[in-house]
């Protein structure tokens, strides 16, 4: 949908350096451009915009990490001279307007300092998940060709230090494109071997390095590129621009979250998604807040507790989390009882997005917490939420499973394999009307014939999400599934293609397929079904537990590949094409039908065995 007056009054809200004249330019589309002759900074609005509006002294970020027992906070002021600094140390390479920069860092926040500096001069960062190994760190540093790498000596987990730096290492051996520089943060808990002549220490360089000002960059320009998954092992850059995603972002702040300047606002994610770049770094800068900056986990740092031990302590306003974590904390704490040692008189809203929210964690939510709990849908390449019951604006009914309406700016509709709109109440695939609003992705980083490909292809004049559900008579949306090879695990989004490329490796697999199963906690889990070649004489558990490990190396333990059997054969139509929605349903125990064009409807029963084998479904089912 247009809305062009909508976010023609929306873009009076942030600090342009020149106002556009053009509000939407859609001569090209799906390549649409809004607010083309605006010129802006992405830094500008978070952080000297806010100084100069007076919050210089109010808390910006608040970094609170149990795993290593540290908290520190930083005023508008003092973040904008860290920034400033970065910048300089990053000009000091010759980091210029244009260039990219990749930042592989845990939650800390150098991450958030680093994303800014780049924002501030220009360059378009890319920050990649601290749990993705060499491999998926390789293709992106091939894909995006930054100049400087900035990373840390190590993540923590709650189990393990997690050493960055020889992940990084490895992945720079492996990729065919070399950064001039690598930046590193020495950790206390590990330091970094650093290789002479190309590894900087983040300390030394921000020692030597002079605060610069802002550069003034095209509404248009990059602000940063965000890789997400795909149906094949080659992720998708997800290109954002830089004046739609400040007009949208500071919009969303008060339209969706309804935050005003001085509120704390806590989304619990990593600055490796969407929702960390979006709702950890930008949006509550733009729109003048305080963000928090959590280095833990919702339970075991060090109990269930943790959350309300925040929230608590900052006086947290809203947070936004994956359901994941709150079913996490319901399974180590059903009664609540950390609950009522905190003092949450501050708390007003509880917001949840990254899979399909179950009624049943929603309702232990809004009972526990008495707060409105917000199911919202996007996606990393709207940026911002599509569907939602917007607080700002007006509140609608709750309606356990549906992330409520479509938000202002976008136009859900549902379209069955013909392209046309389904009734009310009718599972098809969930596409957005275009032009999409500001802020979503303007493309896919050098691949711009992907970006039609993938997302406009299908369904002329809409956006596919990829995404399948239903609309109600009232309009409320009901995100039911994926459409493509996309699983969640703990709301991460992850290619089952991917994992399947990495399983086609061993030597003694022939066939293979990765499903995702239903799991109580993480929503979902990969599992593997392995087809060995004729003729192997190697244990089967030999073979599974060299895949796991396999998976684990090449794409990293956020994949949580850890079900793995083999089998004789793979369920096939006669064509050969893998009848993959029969192997997950069977899994998940739903009902399901004897496919017609089956090549050989025994695999089914040989597969159903293997997967009882293995605890799934944990019910009885069958066919009809
Ligand atoms: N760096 C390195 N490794 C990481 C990592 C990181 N940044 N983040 C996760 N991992 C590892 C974990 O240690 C784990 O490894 P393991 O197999 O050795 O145990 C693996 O990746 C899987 O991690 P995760 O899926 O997060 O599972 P978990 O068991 O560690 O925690 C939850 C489960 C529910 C507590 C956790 O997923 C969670 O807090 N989720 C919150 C929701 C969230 O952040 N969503 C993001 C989108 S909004
Ligand atoms: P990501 O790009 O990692 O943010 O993942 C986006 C995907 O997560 C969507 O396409 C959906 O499949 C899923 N998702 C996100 N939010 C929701 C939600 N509220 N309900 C159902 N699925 C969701």
């Amino acid at each position: 949908m247009d809305n062009s007056g909508l976010w023609q009054e929306a873009a009076q809200d942030i600090y342009w350096y020149r106002k556009p004249g053009i509000v939407l330019d859609s001569s090209r589309a799906p390549f649409n451009r809004w607010f083309p002759d605006g010129v802006t900074n992405a830094c500008y609005n978070a952080l000297d915009l806010q100084v100069g509006q007076g919050r210089g002294e109010q808390t910006a970020l608040i970094y609170d990490s149990p795993v290593t027992a540290t908290k520190r906070q930083y005023t508008y002021t003092q973040l904008l001279a860290e920034v400033a600094r970065f910048a300089g140390a990053l000009a000091d390479r010759g980091v210029v307007k244009g260039d990219r920069v990749l930042i592989y860092m845990p939650m800390v926040p150098e991450a958030a300092i680093a994303m800014l500096a780049c924002a501030r001069i220009g360059a378009i960062h890319s920050v990649v998940f601290g749990g993705f190994a060499s491999n998926e760190l390789a293709q992106r540093i091939d894909d995006a060709t930054p100049l400087v790498i900035v990373a840390a000596s190590c993540g923590v987990e709650p189990s393990r230090l997690v050493a960055y730096k020889p992940l990084l290492d490895h992945a720079i051996e492996l990729a065919q494109h070399k950064p001039e520089y690598c930046i590193i943060l020495q950790r206390p808990l590990l330091s970094a071997q650093m290789v002479e002549g190309r590894d900087l220490d983040w300390l030394q360089v921000m020692d030597e390095a002079q605060p610069v000002e802002c550069v003034p960059v095209d509404a248009n320009d990059p602000l940063y590129i965000l890789y997400t998954s795909g149906t094949t092992g080659q992720p998708k850059g997800v290109v954002r621009d830089t004046g739609g995603s400040i007009v949208a972002l500071k919009w969303s702040m008060k339209a969706v979250y309804n935050v005003s300047p001085g509120d704390v606002y806590w989304a619990a994610s990593d600055v490796g998604w969407v929702v960390g770049h979006s709702y950890i770094v930008y949006g509550p800068l733009f729109a003048g807040c305080t963000t928090v900056m959590y280095e833990g986990k919702p339970v075991g740092t060090p109990d269930s507790g943790a959350y309300w031990r925040v929230i608590e302590e900052y006086k947290v306003s809203v947070l936004f989390t994956a359901p994941t974590a709150f079913r996490a904390i319901k399974q180590e704490d059903p009664q609540g009882q950390h609950l009522a040692k905190y003092d949450l008189s501050n708390f007003r809203a509880l917001f949840l997005a990254g899979e399909r929210c179950d009624p049943h964690t929603l309702g232990w939510a809004q009972e526990k917490l008495q707060v409105p709990v917000i199911d919202h849908w996007w996606q990393t390449e709207t940026g911002w939420p599509v569907c939602s019951n917007c607080l700002g604006i007006e509140q609608l009914p709750i309606v356990a499973g549906s992330p409520a309406r479509a938000v202002p700016g976008y136009e859900v509709r549902v379209l069955g394999k013909d392209g046309t709109a389904v009734a009310a109440g009718d599972i098809g695939a969930l596409v957005l009307k275009t032009p999409l609003p500001p802020g979503t992705f303007i493309t896919l980083w050098d691949a711009p014939e992907r970006f039609v490909e993938a997302y406009f292809k299908t369904f002329p004049g809409y956006y596919e999400t990829g995404d399948a559900g239903y609309m109600d008579e009232n309009g409320y949306v009901f995100v039911m599934s994926r459409t493509d090879d996309v699983i969640n695990v703990a709301g991460h989004r992850l290619s089952t293609g991917a994992m399947e490329e990495v399983l086609f490796d061993d030597e003694d697999v022939a066939e293979c397929a990765v499903i995702g199963v239903a799991d109580p906690i993480k929503g979902q889990l990969p599992l593997g079904l392995l087809v060995l070649n004729s003729g192997v004489t190697t244990p089967p558990e030999t073979i599974t537990a060299r895949t796991i490990a396999l998976v684990r190396d090449r794409i990293g333990p956020v994949a949580g590949f850890k079900l793995c059997t083999v089998v004789e054969r793979l369920p096939k139509t006669r064509s050969g094409k893998l009848l993959r929605g029969t192997l997950r349903k069977i899994a998940d125990g739903d009902s399901w039908k004897m496919p017609a064009t089956i090549d050989d409807p025994a695999v089914l029963d040989e597969i159903a065995v293997a997967l009882k084998n293995m605890g799934y479904p944990p019910d009885e089912t069958s066919a009809t």
